[in-house]
């Protein structure tokens, strides 16, 4: 496995790859679910890169940044173990020097969900993620279905910029009693992770309730609210039942397919999660739109 931190040796190789190329964006401390991305991006493509880059600008003045957890050599070993080709480290001061002023904004999707509770989340995320698109030049990126609100942006950014690349959304992971994998899981007492259950708990009742029929928005964000109630650990930041494409709240009747996600604050974590309801990311439909099929895989 090659291991690049260079901007210059990045593009340099890159402009020798031959294939398809997946790439996984990460920010390291990989746990079962990144290696799903990985083993996905191997299985479909040539070459694989992985990056790790705990990337400062989504992160905001009074979050984890620094607590952020890490373990590069662990890292590397299982990204070695999956067979990746490249690993990617790139260092903040490079990517982010001295006068450093471009971001990368939508106007909507981005100020919906999380966005209420962390600004500037997503700018900091579609800036990276652009900076990492133009350096690996991927023909797949592969983003998790657990952070929802991101990969839909992504998805909306390689349209709205015409990336030559097709975004892959892959299901969430979860731990056997529901939790859906995550670096910040390791924030929890062995305790509150089993209490951290109750999110999926909440989620798979409005599910339920869903597939039984149930359209009122409403009727299923207050199953949600219902269940969370009953953990005491847990302190709800938001619930939601908002329509997949432009992630606002639904208001009433739920007409067509609709995210179902929330926020929840579990002794030092703050844990998010989603179910889509009449929709898998397949039936969105990315690749027809942006992977050209006749694109040279140089
Ligand atoms: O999902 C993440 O780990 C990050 O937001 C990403 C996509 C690697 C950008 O820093």
């Amino acid at each position: 496995m090659k291991q690049i931190s260079s901007l210059a040796e990045m593009h340099q190789v890159r402009r020798n790859l031959q294939g398809r190329v997946g790439f996984v964006p990460t920010m390291g401390y990989l746990h079962e679910g990144h290696l799903s991305l990985v083993r996905r991006a191997r299985a479909e493509n040539e070459v694989v890169i992985v990056s790790i880059f705990v990337n400062p600008t989504q992160f905001g003045p009074n979050e984890d940044l620094d607590s952020y957890p890490r373990d590069l050599e662990r890292d590397r070993t299982l990204l070695a173990q999956e067979g990746v080709d490249i690993v990617f480290m790139p260092r903040a001061e490079d990517l982010y020097p001295p006068g450093y002023q471009t971001w990368v904004t939508l106007e909507d999707l981005p100020t919906k969900l999380e966005g209420t509770q962390r600004p500037g989340h997503f700018r900091g995320v579609t800036t990276i993620v652009t900076k990492l698109f133009n350096l690996t030049r991927p023909h797949r990126a592969y983003f998790g279905q657990k952070d929802a609100q991101q990969a839909l942006i992504i998805r909306r950014l390689v349209r709205d910029l015409n990336f030559d690349l097709a975004v892959v959304i892959c299901p969430t992971v979860r731990e056997p009693h529901g939790l859906a994998m995550s670096s910040r899981n390791e924030y929890l007492t062995p305790q509150e992770r089993e209490r951290a259950a109750v999110l999926y708990r909440a989620l798979r009742r409005a599910q339920n309730a869903y597939e039984a029929g149930e359209r009122h928005a409403e009727v299923l964000r207050q199953l949600m609210r219902d269940t969370l109630a009953k953990e005491p650990l847990a302190r709800v930041e938001y619930v939601s039942i908002a329509d997949l494409n432009t992630l606002e709240e639904i208001p009433a009747i739920i007409s067509g397919s609709a995210l179902a996600s929330l926020a929840v604050r579990i002794g030092k974590a703050r844990l998010i999660d989603n179910v889509w309801l009449g929709a898998t990311p397949s039936t969105l439909d990315t690749d027809s739109e942006n992977a050209t099929p006749g694109r040279s895989t140089t």
